[in-house]
């Protein structure tokens, strides 16, 4: 008999992704069947999924449903939300440790959380406001003192994130080059997942051999791409003249006019803390070329991505 796979996110970036993966697999889909967890079973966004898995009524905030949601459930795949609320710290670590002991409440054998790296331990407390990333990494601490088994996939920036140009988006020089800035060198490092394409290839890893993952963190990422390099990937497949300029942290402020404070504070120094001590701290690009050696399926590179994902500017 097949083992309940209950997926979280189901309708987002990431578990779809790990829904999509685990359908497509010759082996993983005879292993798994499949439950999506969504707040409203009847949306829109679910119409398609419910032709292809069992879509269940789960909601974080609400315990009830998470009981019935995992109940009977094998495997676990848990993500959590930051609400954009002064109190996103508790708010997401309590989401994350709910899915967690009502999943071992109910009997789940094993939980893959979607964790991120501790930003304030990373950095010798110097950076505190990086919450979505403390809160998780203290789930995932949280987790590993639960008795049941469990892997953790800290997934690097989403390639996504570079076709929302609702903030922070490119403003046209007077030349007519599409100007990016933002606060960090141009040499800065960031690790880059195609968070749809790929994110069930690394899941896919962790669920086909769960020993192997065992307590394991997978630094989820293709590889490390340079502030330039990812500018320069832009320009190439738009075809504009597109420029990434390093500005002061007070002029990468007046970029964020309408974001939350929460968010705000977190783009100010996620950067910077990223810049400084690595996203993944000082292993990571060690630990970015094994996960990415062990994904189950070929990644996109950021061009691959940006070829299938075309950006428009202006
Ligand atoms: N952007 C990045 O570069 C990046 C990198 C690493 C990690 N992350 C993390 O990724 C997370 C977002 O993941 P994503 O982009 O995959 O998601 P997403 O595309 O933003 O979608 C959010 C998902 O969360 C579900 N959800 C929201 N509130 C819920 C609740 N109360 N109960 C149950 N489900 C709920 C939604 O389900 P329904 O609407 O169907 O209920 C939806 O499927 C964030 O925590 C972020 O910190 C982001």
């Amino acid at each position: 008999m097949s083992k309940i796979l209950a997926v979280f996110g189901a309708t987002g970036h990431q578990g779809s992704s790990v829904i999509n993966y685990v359908l497509n697999d010759p082996e993983l889909s005879k292993e798994f069947k499949l439950r999506a967890i969504t707040r409203d079973v009847n949306s829109p966004k679910v119409k398609e999924l419910k032709e292809k898995v069992e879509v269940v009524r789960g909601d974080v905030l609400d315990r009830a449903s998470l009981e019935t949601a995992l109940t009977g459930v094998h495997t676990v795949f848990s993500m959590t939300v930051p609400p954009p609320t002064s109190d996103s710290y508790e708010a997401e670590y309590n989401m994350g440790k709910d899915i967690a002991d009502i999943s071992v409440e109910k009997g789940a054998k094993y939980i893959i959380f979607s964790t991120l790296p501790p930003a304030k331990k990373l950095s010798g407390g110097k950076y505190t406001k990086i919450t979505p990333f403390d809160a998780k990494a203290a789930v995932e601490e949280y987790i590993r003192g639960l008795p049941i088994q469990s892997s953790f996939l800290s997934a690097g920036t989403f390639m996504e994130n570079f076709l929302e140009q609702t903030y922070m988006g490119p403003k046209q020089d007077a030349d007519g080059t599409w100007v990016f800035a933002r606060q960090i060198s141009p040499k800065a490092q960031l690790p880059l997942i195609d968070a749809v394409g790929d994110t069930g290839k690394f899941v896919g890893a962790m669920l086909a051999e769960p020993e192997k993952y065992e307590g394991r963190t997978v630094s989820a990422a293709t590889r490390f791409y340079s502030m330039e390099e990812i500018y320069a990937a832009i320009g190439k497949s738009t075809g504009k003249k597109v420029a990434y300029k390093q500005v002061s942290v007070e002029e990468f402020k007046k970029e964020l006019v309408g974001v939350p404070t929460m968010m705000a504070d977190f783009f100010i120094d996620a950067f910077r803390c990223q810049e400084e001590f690595g996203y993944f701290g000082p292993n990571g690009e060690a630990e970015v070329k094994w996960a990415a050696e062990n994904a189950r399926g070929k990644l996109a590179t950021f061009e691959d991505f940006l070829e299938r994902h075309p950006i428009t500017l202006g």
